[in-house]
């Protein structure tokens, strides 16, 4: 129903995106790809790579820009962690509807833009398994 390409990335929510970038930078080792404010989910998201393949891993750490903003009630109730994964998808609108369609719950019923020029919309953890669901559209593949 989804039929994910891949994982897009991980997310992480953090207090400060400044506090961490030591442990991903030289403690882990993974390559900082810079920061991009993402005003519909009010947070700032630092990107990093892993592996220089096709097809690396990215996590992307999320500090919250408003009180109000999703990341952090997160943070506030459950604090620093996993926050999210998300998949890579083409055609998120269909996927979505055809997931409503089966009764899946779904947080963003229509895709809105996310970090990276990507469309994005997230399932409720009550149809995923407790965990919080991203699919994503890389650009250039919408249609
Ligand atoms: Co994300």
């Amino acid at each position: 129903m989804i039929e994910a390409r891949g994982v897009n990335h991980i997310g992480i929510a953090v207090r400060s995106l400044a506090a961490h970038r030591d442990f991903y930078e030289r403690v882990l080792g993974a390559i900082f790809e810079g920061v991009e404010e993402v005003p519909s989910q009010k947070v700032r998201v630092a990107f990093y790579r892993l592996g220089s393949g096709a097809d690396p891993i990215r996590l992307e750490l999320l500090e919250p820009t408003a009180e109000d903003s999703p990341v952090a009630r997160f943070l506030e109730k459950r604090g620093e962690g996993v926050h999210h994964i998300a998949y890579t998808v083409d055609d998120l609108e269909a996927r979505l509807r055809t997931l409503g369609e089966a009764g899946v719950r779904r947080i963003d019923e229509t895709p809105r833009p996310g970090a990276h020029d990507m469309r994005i919309a997230f399932l409720h953890p009550e149809s995923t398994g407790r965990v919080l669901t991203e699919l994503c559209e890389p650009p250039g593949e919408v249609g």
